[in-house]
């Protein structure tokens, strides 16, 4: 992300005054075991794109679910890319030979809904506190459109890869069958009504969008082997650390999951068919708490 072209647009919209003396302060939110010496690097040091005299950085290693991370009515503009689909904890229900809670039916679909819908709002309710009203927050995610969703091709793999080395006792199958991957993918209307329910925001705009195109034709060049490669780094370094922690298993098993999954794609890559679907809203911080009309 780059700050200072941010900034360019803030000033040209009137924000910070118009003035390019003006400064930015840009706050990063991530989990504690998050890599910030990469993140300082990417961002901070001398030459790199966030770095520039009037750009004044902070780093909160803090997950967004465990309270504020900046002082009350501090924050004017907020982006949440690709992080809020993560839940606190998933559901503590299992399922046999998938790691995809859409793969358990309707059980497993409703109380993972359930889990992110509290969790949402109550991120909602939080990061609350730290805007002024009128501040705005945009939220983008993986999400379902027409009823197709990101999980599909992408964690499927994982799911056969794992279902496999299980077989051959190089996974826990009790542990695999209690994992489930973490993360919820709602719907635009889902993600709106949520939004209504926890107060304090208005939606200004709402969308979804599926970017499969780019991913289809990359699939069909016939260069199976960079799908594969590029799907699996996809999935392995987001969630790497959770499989290894999860599953009890050690770096160089983690590494025979993730060439196995990278065989099972380049063998038959139009059955892991990745669906780049995301969703997003821009909410405004109202003046105070909307009513919320509970059907009473
Ligand atoms: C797929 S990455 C996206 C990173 C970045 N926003 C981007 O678009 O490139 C998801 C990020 O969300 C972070 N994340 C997941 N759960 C979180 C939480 N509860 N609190 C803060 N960050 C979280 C992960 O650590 C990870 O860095």
């Amino acid at each position: 992300m780059h700050f200072c072209k941010i900034k360019s647009v803030l000033e040209k919209a009137g924000f910070l005054g118009g003035d390019a003396s003006s400064q930015l302060q840009v706050t990063l939110v991530d989990v504690p075991s998050n890599d910030w010496n990469k993140v300082a690097d990417t961002f901070f040091k001398p030459g790199a794109v966030g770095c520039a005299g009037n750009i004044l950085p902070s780093l909160v290693p803090k997950s967004f679910y465990a309270g504020e991370v900046a002082p009350a009515g501090s924050l004017h503009i907020g982006i949440s890319v690709d992080a809020l689909q993560w839940l606190s904890h998933a559901p503590p229900i299992s399922l046999k030979d998938s790691i995809t809670y859409v793969d358990g039916g309707p059980t497993h679909v409703e109380a993972f809904r359930r889990q992110f819908e509290g969790d949402a709002e109550h991120f909602l309710r939080l990061r609350a506190m730290e805007f002024g009203p009128g501040g705005l927050l945009m939220l983008v995610l993986p999400g379902t459109l027409g009823g197709r969703h990101i999980c599909e091709g992408l964690l499927s793999c994982v799911s056969d890869a794992a279902t496999e080395l299980s077989a051959q006792g190089k996974i826990d199958a009790s542990l695999l069958e209690d994992f489930i991957w973490p993360i919820y993918v709602p719907t635009e209307d889902e993600l709106e009504s949520i939004v209504n329910k926890a107060g304090y925001w208005e939606v200004l705009q709402r969308g979804g969008v599926s970017l499969t195109q780019m991913w289809d034709a990359y699939r069909e060049s016939e260069d199976a082997d960079a799908y594969a490669k590029v799907l699996t780094a996809i999935i392995f370094s987001a969630g790497g650390l959770l499989l290894r922690s999860r599953l009890a298993i050690s770096e160089d098993t983690l590494q025979e999951l993730r060439d196995k999954a990278e065989e099972l794609v380049r063998k038959d890559p139009n059955k892991y068919v990745f669906r780049n679907i995301h969703v997003a809203v821009l909410l405004r911080r109202t003046r105070r708490r909307q009513s919320v009309d509970t059907g009473r």
